[in-house]
């Protein structure tokens, strides 16, 4: 049924070939350099092959200090346990198999909408870092071509020749082997190459000033979200700034809630702009964090404004809805907070509001849009609607970003925050890229991480104003 094909492991540079299996062929052990890590492989009729219907099987093949390279095998699955169960190579790996290792699958049914991704598989859990789908499923019996591409942090998967998974976030470690892992099928694996790309230098922090901390709405890992409290921990926990997201309420004053309704964070129900002061103080803002929160109730911006004042931690105020851009920057002014507060909108015309307002209030264009093109293409667009928003500030979403695209935009003298980085491995990247503020859920975790990165520096706060 399998046509019968020599494994082939070629590291060009040394333009040899490290192991020929033609002596090996009907071996049952693995060839060398491989070694198992979980599970139960074979080597056979010059390919390998795997029983992972009962429990995960990895293994790794090369060297813990491999840096960049491109892996290309042919993978089939035999049987699976259902469409879900997946084959994968692994990449930035440790020889014994240990956390962390990065890897891309591919489930049988590879049009779902996670039928691809680059995942990292932490201690006890999987971190996805992109989930992708094929235009084609898998079948069984029929080989699909993968092919993985590592150099510096970023990463590049390709199926039967297509690009399906990129991510400059390859970073959990700066060098390691590579390998094969399967879960929850029988697979067989040929004509298995590796090839050696360039060496990079590791990324140091591109920019001399530390990196800002923004608490994504208040400390709200530990605390409910856009409550005082959350506020209260975020400072203490040495943010050099506090997010909180507002609205007006129905009678005028402007007050701190995420969505458009109070029915996720408090025990009301309703939308925020149909109740009063009033009613929003009556509600219960912290039981559904958890029972010793009862009682939080719903700030105002001026308490909020009030509760940061002299902390040296800079409000950051994400307008939620036009036509209160007057008020917002009212409540700030009469707050004596204009230096030490910032608007973020994702409206470009609340943005233009505020910076006409009150050009001494930074400003910033958030976006989230999934952009494609060449990092001058994507800067470009990303500059074009700033100077449109006129500011020269943009809070962009992570995932817009890459070194590349981060220089492009400091090029066009943009200051670029990012928003919402919870991962260590991913925030210590993004200060090691020049990041001016990162926004995160976890202030506690990226203020270490920017001190350890100040070290590595020498500098001051770098907000402008
Ligand atoms: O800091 C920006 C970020 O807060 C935007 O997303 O949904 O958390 O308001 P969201
Ligand atoms: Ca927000």
């Amino acid at each position: 049924m399998f046509s019968v094909r020599l494994l082939r492991i070629l590291l060009v540079g040394m333009a040899l070939a490290l192991s020929s299996f033609a002596s090996t062929k009907g071996a049952q052990q693995l060839p060398a350099g491989w070694r198992i890590a979980a599970g139960n492989w074979r080597f056979a009729d010059g390919a390998i092959f795997v029983d992972s219907m009962k429990s995960e099987a990895r293994v790794t093949f090369g060297e813990n200090s491999w840096q960049n390279y491109e892996i290309e095998v042919s993978a089939t699955f035999l049987k699976v346990q259902n469409d879900s169960r997946w084959l994968a190579v692994v990449f930035r790996a440790a020889r014994d198999g240990s956390t962390p290792w990065s890897q891309f699958p591919i489930r049988l049914k590879t049009s779902d909408r996670s039928g691809s991704e680059f995942a990292v598989r932490k201690d006890k859990r999987w971190d996805v870092r992109q989930r992708v789908n094929a235009s084609e499923d898998s079948k069984i019996g029929r080989p699909r071509r993968l092919r993985v591409v590592v150099h510096g942090s970023n990463v590049q998967g390709y199926l039967d020749g297509r690009l399906l998974v990129e991510s400059p976030f390859c970073m959990d470690r700066a060098a390691g082997c590579v390998g094969l892992c399967v879960s929850g099928c029988m697979a067989r694996f040929d004509d298995f190459n590796v090839r050696h790309l360039p060496d990079t230098s590791p990324a140091l922090r591109q920019d001399p000033r530390p990196c800002e901390v923004i608490a994504h709405r208040g400390f709200s890992a530990v605390a409910p979200e856009n409550t005082l409290t959350a506020i209260r921990k975020a400072i203490e926990a040495g943010a050099s700034g506090c997010e909180f997201d507002v609205y007006a309420a129905k009678d005028g004053p402007v007050v701190l809630m995420h969505d458009s309704t109070v029915n996720r964070t408090t025990n009301g129900s309703g939308r925020v702009t149909e109740l009063t002061v009033a009613e929003l103080r009556r509600l219960d803002a912290g039981s559904w964090k958890d029972r010793r929160y009862a009682g939080e109730s719903v700030p105002t911006l001026e308490e909020a404004l009030r509760t940061l004042k002299g902390t040296g931690c800079q409000a950051v105020i994400e307008i939620k809805m036009d036509g209160i851009s007057k008020r917002v920057v009212e409540t700030v002014r009469e707050a004596g907070m204009l230096d030490q507060a910032a608007v973020i909108a994702f409206s470009p015309t609340v943005v233009k509001e505020v910076r006409a307002l009150e050009p001494r209030l930074p400003c910033a264009w958030l976006s989230g849009e999934k952009l494609k093109g060449s990092p001058t293409e994507r800067a470009d667009w990303i500059a074009a609607r700033a100077r449109q928003c006129n500011t020269n500030m943009v809070d962009l979403n992570y995932n817009m970003l890459s070194p590349e695209v981060l220089a492009e935009l400091k090029k066009r003298g943009l200051i670029v925050w990012t928003w919402t980085v919870n991962d260590s491995v991913i925030i210590d990247g993004l200060m090691r890229w020049g990041i001016q503020s990162i926004t995160t859920d976890r202030p506690d975790l990226a203020a270490e991480l920017s001190r350890h990165a100040a070290e590595r520096t020498d500098g001051s706060s770098h907000i402008q104003r």
